[in-house]
């Protein structure tokens, strides 16, 4: 292949998996204050999936209005916002990289029409939107890091101040976002009430969850109480059921679409408190030094060749995802 061009996932059309199609395009060039980055995994996250479908039948997404819909993506495009991979040319103005080093990040998030375009062999991306890779972690592991575990970062300690002691609720523990929340809150000293479907307990205890509701087979408001905050990274028609586990002057963080009946929330002094992850490399570099002395680990639910991309979305589609998806890129 000419030095020019690379291998990587395009849509020409919105819809079911298989519009990702693997192809040889342009390589890109790093602008001023970017590098060029030789991606070896990217990460899958749940919103590459609702771009693919042009954010149009989504079951999470219906009944959102149309004010809040993201905008559709220009075809044709490459998703996917998170990578592991090594610098390979620096732009102007960038003093942070050099040639060599090994990188992971969320990269140009949230930009629709500029992303991150993980994807691909190579990809390049804003300087300050990386951090170094920590040496104890490969590029699999790290690329499942960044959109999930920034979310989980930027929400328990910006959206909210977690604080040591305190009790939190994370629904959907065992995904990409909840595995890491759990982890983060454990390691801020809280206690940590995880809601998740059965087959994930072990998986759940192991990473330090004190207690674990499996949702199929008991009710979460049978069994928290006085919970300080509530990370729901499941949303839904039904969230508001949550509000009954807080105490007064606790908080419940949507990190999805969600019906929380902010009348009643207030009526009982609870603050409902959303947020969009957004790239940010030194907060990626705090979660790298806990990925480096192993307090922070990356639970990887499958691994796909970068070609077999559309199984991926399958996979992160049929639901009950623990961990991370990862796209395998080169050898
Ligand atoms: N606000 C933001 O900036 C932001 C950033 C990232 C992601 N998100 C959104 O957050 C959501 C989660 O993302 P993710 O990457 O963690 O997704 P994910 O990896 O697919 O994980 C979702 C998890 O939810 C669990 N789940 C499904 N129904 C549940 C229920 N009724 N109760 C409890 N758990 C349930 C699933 O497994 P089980 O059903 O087997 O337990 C799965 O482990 C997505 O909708 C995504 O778009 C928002």
């Amino acid at each position: 292949m000419p030095e020019t061009t690379m291998w990587a996932v395009r849509l020409h059309a919105h819809g079911e998996p298989d519009v990702l199609s693997y192809e040889e395009v342009a390589r890109p060039v790093p602008g001023p204050g970017d590098v060029l980055i030789e991606v070896r995994a990217a990460g899958v996250n749940p919103p590459d999936t609702y771009a693919r479908r042009g954010f149009e039948n989504v079951p999470a997404l219906a009944g959102l209005p149309p004010e809040l819909r993201p905008p559709t993506l220009r075809l044709p495009f490459t998703p996917g916002s998170d990578v592991s991979g090594v610098v390979v040319e620096v732009g102007a103005d960038v003093v942070d990289w050099a040639i060599g080093d090994e990188v992971f990040g969320l990269i140009r998030f949230p930009n629709p029409h500029n992303g991150g375009k993980g994807y691909a062999q190579y990809t390049t991306s804003p300087a300050t939107d990386l951090a170094r890779k920590p040496a104890t972690v490969d590029h699999l592991h790290a690329a499942g890091v960044p959109m999930a575990g920034l979310t989980a970062h930027q929400h328990l300690f910006h959206v909210a101040d977690l604080q040591p002691g305190a009790t939190v609720l994370v629904n959907g523990a065992a995904g990409g976002v909840g595995h890491f929340a759990v982890q983060l809150a454990k390691v801020r000293g809280a206690r940590v009430i995880a809601v998740a479907s059965g087959r994930h307990d072990a998986f759940l205890r192991d990473l330090g969850a004190d207690v674990v509701v499996d949702y199929e087979t008991a009710d979460p408001r049978d069994v928290a109480h006085d919970v300080d905050l509530v990370l729901d990274t499941v949303g839904g028609p039904d969230g508001h059921r949550l509000l009954d586990v807080l105490r007064r002057g606790g908080q419940l963080n949507q990190v999805f679409v969600g019906e929380y009946h902010r009348g009643e929330a207030a009526a009982r002094g609870i603050a409902i408190a959303g947020g969009q992850v957004h790239s940010d490399g030194a907060h990626l570099a705090h979660l790298a030094d806990l990925l480096e002395d192993g307090r922070l680990r990356v639970g990887l639910d499958a691994v796909y060749d970068l070609a077999d991309a559309a199984d991926a979305h399958r996979r992160a589609e049929a639901g009950h995802v623990q961990g991370k998806i990862v796209l395998r890129v080169g050898g």
